[in-house]
């Protein structure tokens, strides 16, 4: 009698847990999917279906090669959850067919351990990875900056340098108190000059790779910082000593690391500005594996892998609210002498390496994490 009422209160509290399951799915605003081991729509979340523009009722009908053609890098990504058992992410996918008109979604599949064959999938398109606060810099994000590099590098030198040289001739030859001025004018153009060199840093040249030590790369750019803008912050390493080379140009990814470094340590060290950081300025610099991160090769089908990661981060006040959803974007700053386009240089040379950033800001906590291709095979044959 005991075991009989054991058993119903179990089977009770099993249908609640199943029912409470749905009900959270349904509330998620992440479109959710869950599709079984012949790729049929087992459970679709409120969100899912309005994502896809398909009734609940129409897609449990349906198979997801119903909706997508099966030579979709999508169903790579889901054989290869139900291989591995593991979680795995893919960005800037196109989800296109007759029925459905979906760019640069990431998706993430999960297996389900309870039902082998199962495959969960979230979906995002880009605006819904920045409400998410985890922001992703498209390979075109610093695009629009190439052209205009270009031509302010060409327009706006040579007059430059015609003014730098009349103002040096006018220093040579008036009085004390115009001397002055004329000094002011070659500072300036100086700045411009600056300000021009590094625009031109976003020109459309083709790099050149080798196989790169990455610690190594993070231990020059923490001594540039000791000795310099970062002499009073602690620096804390968690390094995978076990990671192999990264394939990629080494002084890009000093430049990279360089910008991210000198972000956090102003965003700690700022005085006046109201931002509270949390405590004693500190960096960590960590790399590690993380599986399952892919993105699509420009202009082909095929996905790379980006199995290692580096993250820059800091306990610093937070990426203000009215930046964040242009971070990367081109002179976007919060700084009266920033010009904001480190983190615009840093979107473009991940973007070149094929590699991706991503980043995750709340007071007290900022971490960007890029991740980077490794060295092939084929590659080590070059
Ligand atoms: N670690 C961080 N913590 C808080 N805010 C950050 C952090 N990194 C970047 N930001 C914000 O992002 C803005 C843009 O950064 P970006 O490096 O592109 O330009 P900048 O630092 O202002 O100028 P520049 O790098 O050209 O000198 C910064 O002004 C700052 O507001
Ligand atoms: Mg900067």
């Amino acid at each position: 009698m005991t075991t009989a009422v054991n058993r119903s209160e179990r089977l009770m509290a099993t249908r609640q847990r199943g029912a409470d399951a749905a009900a959270v799915l349904g509330a998620l605003p992440v479109p959710v999917v869950l599709l079984d081991r012949e790729n049929r729509f087992r459970h679709v979340n409120h969100a899912a279906e309005q994502f896809l523009g398909i009734s609940v009722a129409s897609l449990s009908q349906l198979r997801l090669n119903d909706l997508i053609p099966l030579d979709n890098p999508l169903f790579l990504l889901i054989e290869q959850v139900r291989t591995t058992e593991a979680t795995i992410s893919d960005h800037d996918l196109n989800l296109e067919s007759p029925r459905l008109q979906k760019r640069g979604i990431t998706v993430q599949g999960s297996p389900l351990p309870e039902e082998p064959g199962a495959v969960l999938l979230v979906l995002q398109d880009a605006s819904a990875a920045r409400s998410l606060d985890r922001q992703l810099a498209f390979r075109g994000a610093a695009r629009s900056v190439t052209g205009m590099a270009a031509i302010l590098a060409h327009e706006v030198k040579n007059p430059l340098s015609g003014i730098r040289g009349a103002a040096q001739l006018l220093e040579e030859s008036v009085g004390p108190a115009d001397r002055e001025l004329a000094e002011l004018i070659r500072d300036e153009a100086d700045r411009i000059r600056a300000l021009v060199d590094r625009m031109e840093a976003f020109g459309e040249k083709p790099i050149t790779r080798t196989a790169v030590n990455i610690h190594r790369v993070l231990e020059h750019v923490r001594k540039l910082a000791k000795s310099g803008f970062g002499a009073n912050i602690r620096f804390v390493e968690t390094y995978d000593p076990s990671l192999p080379p990264v394939w990629g140009n080494r002084d890009q990814l000093v430049q990279v690391i360089l910008n991210l470094v000198k972000n956090a340590a102003e965003a700690m060290t700022q005085v006046g500005n109201g931002r509270n950081g949390n405590g004693r300025p500190e960096i960590t610099l960590a790399t590690g594996f993380q599986q399952g991160v892919r993105v699509a090769i420009p202009g082909s089908t095929t996905r790379l892998d980006l199995p290692l990661f580096v993250a820059v981060r800091d306990n610093g006040p937070g990426i203000p609210e009215d930046i964040r959803p242009h971070l990367f974007e081109p002179f976007v700053t919060s700084k009266s002498y920033g010009s904001g386009l480190g983190l615009a240089l840093v979107a473009k040379i991940v973007g070149d390496h094929g590699g991706l950033i991503e980043v995750n800001s709340r007071p007290g906590r900022t971490e960007f994490r890029l991740h980077l291709p490794v060295v092939s095979e084929k590659d080590a044959d070059q």
